[in-house]
Order: structure tokens, then sequence, then C-alpha cells
């Protein structure tokens, strides 16, 4: 029998579960006007979108869309007072530590991209346990963008490539598309089908620059603590109207 709980969580009757994404993005923007809209400090909106995440990644499991890749701390956002980026800090490792078990429930596979060297050294350490814990689990594929920049991801992988070279282990026509994708942070994931970005921005700011060369664009402009099951529902229904092309007729 269905019962209410089923119906809430099932997939909504006007979406074509053939035709979803199977990779969907995020650019998780606005919570710093979330906060200002309720006069409260940008950290206060941090602190909710990290519930809007959580509820996003119920849905993809609902749903059954295999991966999400969000951007949670850009190579630029640095540049942002040093009590937020504390903050912010602060803030990913705990809610790693608090979430890790119900992640490891849910059968999600957790990775983190960027330049993970740079971030203090109790958040790599929960990042480093909560990617091997979650390593064998077949379930959605999470993947979070942190201190992550998709230039300086393209840098390092052009670096390895010219050791190699330098090392005789390849040739200048050895290089191809597939070589560099294999060279980036998200080499284990199919390109994203759909990227959200929220808060009304339409601009990409260093997010997967490569890998987003055919995706389709979504803009919300509900601020990122307020995006939720409705708004993911309407960005889904906006990409299966869409037709893509890939350069064809
Ligand atoms: C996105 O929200 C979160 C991060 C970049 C870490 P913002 O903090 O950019 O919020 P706005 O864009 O200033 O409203
Ligand atoms: C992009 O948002 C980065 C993240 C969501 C982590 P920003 O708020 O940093 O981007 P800009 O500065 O508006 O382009
Ligand atoms: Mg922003």
């Amino acid at each position: 029998m269905t019962t209410p709980h089923t119906l809430l969580r099932s997939l909504p009757a006007d979406l074509d579960p053939n035709r979803l994404p199977h990779h969907v993005a995020a650019i998780m923007d606005g919570n710093g006007r979330w906060a200002a809209q309720r006069h409260l400090p940008r950290v206060k909106g941090h602190q909710a979108g990290v519930d809007a995440l959580k509820e996003l990644l119920r849905c993809c499991k609902d749903w059954g869309i295999g991966a999400l890749t969000v951007f949670a701390f850009s190579t630029e956002n640095w540049g942002r007072p040093r009590y937020e980026v504390e903050f912010l800090m602060t803030l990913f490792e705990k809610v790693l530590h608090r979430e890790l078990s119900e992640l490891v429930e849910e059968g999600v596979r957790i990775r983190f991209v960027g330049a993970l060297y740079l971030l203090p050294e109790a958040l790599q350490q929960i990042i480093r346990e909560a990617m091997a814990v979650t390593a064998t689990n077949t379930g959605v594929q999470f993947t979070v963008g942190t201190n992550y920049g998709a230039r300086e991801e393209i840098v390092q992988a052009c670096r390895r490539l010219v050791e190699q070279a330098r090392l005789g282990q390849l040739q200048p026509e050895e290089v191809d598309e597939k070589l560099i994708a294999q060279h980036l942070y998200t080499h284990e994931l199919p390109d994203p089908d759909l990227l959200i970005r929220t808060s009304g921005e339409s601009r990409l700011s260093n997010f997967l620059l490569w890998q987003m060369a055919y995706t389709e664009i979504y803009v919300a402009d509900l601020m990122w603590p307020d995006f939720d099951r409705p708004a993911f529902h309407a960005a889904l229904k906006s990409y299966q109207g869409r037709q893509r092309r890939f350069g064809k007729v």
C-alpha cells in the first residue's frame, strides 16, 4: 500500500524517470544575502545552507539521480574576511563529523575535490576518513568542491603531464581530451548534465570549467538556504524541457 510518506518521496508524476540527469552540479550561492535579508550575520546563512544541501542529497537518492557535485568553497573564497573563512572551515569539519555515520548508512560515496592540502589539518583528516569509509558505497556519488578552482585543477593536471613528459613517459601526440580529463580531480565522474546556480547569478565562478562544456545551466532566483524539494523539481522540469544537441542538428 502506498503511504503518504512514500508518495512524498517518489518522483513527481510530471518528471520522466528515463530522462533525469545522471549528474547534477550545484553552485550553492546566496547564503550571505539570505542572512542579510533576515538581519542575521552572514555565517548564519552558511549554517542554514547545510540543511538545504542535506535535502538536495536526499532528493537525489529518492529520485534516482546518481551523482551530485556541489561547490562549497572556491580558491577565490580565501579572499573573504578571515572570520568568515575560519567559520566555514570549522563548519565543514563539524558537519562532516556529525553527518558521516548517516552518509555511510545511506550508502553515499563522498569525495572532496580541490587543492585539499591547503585546508586546515583537522579538516583534511576528517575528509580523508570520510572518503575512505564511504569508498565502496554504491549509492549517490556525492562530490564536494572545497578549495576548488577549475583553473587550478587544469594547472595541476598540466604539471603532472609535463612531469611525465620530462621523464620521457609521455609524447605530445598522446595528449588528448581523454588524457586531460583523466588528470582532473573529477576523473572518476561523468560530466554534469545539469548545473543549478542559486541567487539569480548567471556565472560559473571558476567551477568545473572543463567538465561543463555541454552542461545545461539552470539559474534559480532563490537564495541557497531556500532551495528546497519543489525548487529542485522545477529545475528538473526545466531540464527535461531542453533539447541537448551537443553541436549537432
Ligand atoms: C555561497 O554563499 C557560499 C560560499 C561561497 C561559501 P555566499 O557566501 O557567496 O553568499 P552571497 O553570495 O554573499 O549572498
Ligand atoms: C561561488 O560563489 C563559490 C561557491 C558557491 C562556493 P561566490 O559567491 O564565491 O561567487 P562570486 O564571487 O559571486 O562569483
Ligand atoms: Mg556568493
